[in-house]
């Protein structure tokens, strides 16, 4: 019976679980509704690669493709697949009974901790996956007007195997890379990267034990760039071609190729740290890598934020549009339009009805926060989900904890008053008044909420709030401390990285 997700697990992850039952094919219907017949999705189909997860949702595009003629083109995430062993995974479900239960793949868990044994939440390797994948653009069907891979036409997957070596060159792994070029439709050339890495370890010459590689989850294309080279001359042929022939190209992965934080990445490490988004964030020689292979546009997922970002390098422009994800705020998928002159993408909000579906299942869980359950809207309820990430995981996990202590206690009142303190304060000696109005706490989550959805976002936040934001920005924004670590300093600058989030779009300050 172990189906639902617990709200505690939830409420600390990056993304929802149990709406994605509803939430995926409400994209789809949408999609078919539009008359849309291709489908891209830039990686993680899946909450972990679970074997019965997986086969659930490949079950699911098997229908879609034969009831309605959609064909889907998919892409490794870190969370489908698991190098070339794949991996045990042990989660927490709600029981018949209503209590919990922890159900894993590993056997010694079971004898150990008592958990229950369900194979099926072992996540496949990638050779357990590829065939599996195989008519989702993995390999060449039928109907393909063209097909390649990096290695050539062959779609065999002994040809498409590569070597990839530990940092200090000692050790050398046989991997295999699941990019591809189709033509679906004449003229449309869809590129799909496999941007997973996995690297050696130092030590460890047996690529086919699950702690011989580093997780790809933060790797990315910095690491692509340096251990993946031949995937960046393939894409500069093909975008050379794809010019010469007049092809519509559009090329996604998993992971995004230029920073989706509007340049606030610096400013975020000086403030906590090595955080989560500084550490997925591509660096500036890895950008500009990319936008030298002319590709032009590349659309990403993993971050689960709405934001489109450009560079150019040498005169050659890359746009890097990044997908917000059906499960986590805000939820939303793009529609993609266009010709050989270029492609535009535009995005769409995710609602259904059933969206409060698993919510008495919420209640019975006694160890979950209960202000979470009233939303009146699948938006509002990611929405609200932004809020528990903030109390679960970005405040204890990711803030310092003197700068976590202010906010947690601090009114919105409370800041407008330190910006007027000339003398600078130390985070550690911070003293709320306690004055009535929003708290700091509030404006912590609608700055993760505008960093995630951009000018998205802005349908989810009152005017009103997003008025005194503004007016707060403004009253530290003509400040200067001495003290660049003082707390009015750290003030300002959370402040200034909340403007860009939201300057980066002109829209965004007119809505205001
Ligand atoms: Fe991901």
């Amino acid at each position: 019976m172990a189906a639902i997700r617990t709200r505690t697990d939830s409420a600390a992850s990056t993304r929802i679980f149990n709406e994605s039952y509803f939430a995926f094919p409400a994209v789809l219907d949408a999609c078919v509704k539009d008359g849309i017949k291709t489908i891209a999705i830039a990686g993680d189909l899946t909450d972990d690669g679970q074997v019965a997860t997986m086969d659930g949702a490949l079950a699911l595009l098997q229908h879609y493709s034969e009831t309605h003629g959609v064909r889907f083109f998919l892409t490794p995430g870190n969370h489908d697949v698991f190098a070339m062993s794949g991996r045990h995974h042990t989660k927490a479900f709600y029981t018949k009974d209503g209590g919990i239960a922890s159900v894993t793949s590993n056997r010694q868990l079971v004898q150990g901790e008592g958990a229950v044994l369900e194979e099926r939440m072992f996540c496949r390797s990638y050779s357990d996956l590829a065939p599996l994948w195989a008519p989702y653009g993995i390999q060449r069907q039928e109907k393909d007007h063209y097909w390649e891979c990096p290695f050539g036409v062959d779609d065999a997957f002994d040809k498409r195997m590569f070597e990839i070596a530990s940092r200090d060159g000692s050790v050398i792994h046989r991997q295999l890379d699941l990019s591809y070029l189709v033509e679906p439709e004449p003229g449309l050339w869809l590129v799909a990267v496999d941007a997973n890495v996995f690297e050696p370890r130092k030590g460890c010459k047996d690529g086919s034990h699950f702690d011989a590689v580093s997780d790809s989850t933060d790797a990315g294309w910095n690491s692509l760039v340096r251990l993946k080279p031949f995937v960046l001359d393939w894409l500069a042929n093909v975008s050379a071609r794809a010019k010469i022939q007049g092809k519509t190209l559009v090329c996604f992965s998993h992971y995004p190729a230029i920073d989706t934080y509007d340049g606030t990445v610096a400013d975020e490490d000086f403030l906590f740290g090595a955080t989560q988004a500084v550490r997925r964030t591509p660096w500036t020689m890895t950008s500009n890598a990319v936008a030298r292979t002319g590709i032009g546009i590349h659309f990403s997922g993993h971050l689960h934020v709405a934001d489109t970002s450009t560079i150019e390098v040498d005169g050659t422009r890359l746009t890097n549009v990044a997908l917000p994800s059906p499960v986590a705020f805000p939820p939303g998928f793009a529609v993609v339009t266009g010709d050989f002159r270029g492609v535009s993408a535009d995005l769409r909000r995710v609602e259904f009805d059933r969206f409060d579906a698993f919510f008495p299942f919420y209640r019975n869980d006694a160890k979950a926060d209960s202000s979470w359950i009233e939303a009146s809207s699948y938006g509002q309820f990611l929405y609200g989900h932004v809020a528990q990430l903030v109390r679960n995981r970005y405040l204890p996990h990711e803030w310092p904890t003197d700068l976590a202590r202010v906010f947690n206690q601090a009114s919105l009142e409370d800041l407008f008053a330190l910006a007027k303190i000339a003398e600078p304060v130390a985070a550690g000696d911070f003293v709320s008044q306690r004055v009535g109005g929003l708290s700091a706490i509030d404006l912590v989550v609608d700055w993760y909420a505008v960093r995630k959805g951009s000018e998205f976002a802005l349908q989810f936040i009152p005017s009103n709030r997003l008025e005194l934001y503004f007016k707060l920005i403004a009253e530290y924004g003509c400040r200067q401390w001495a003290d660049p670590a003082c707390l009015q300093s750290q003030v300002k600058l959370f402040l200034d990285m909340m403007a860009r989030y939201l300057g980066a779009d002109a829209t965004a300050r007119e809505a205001v």
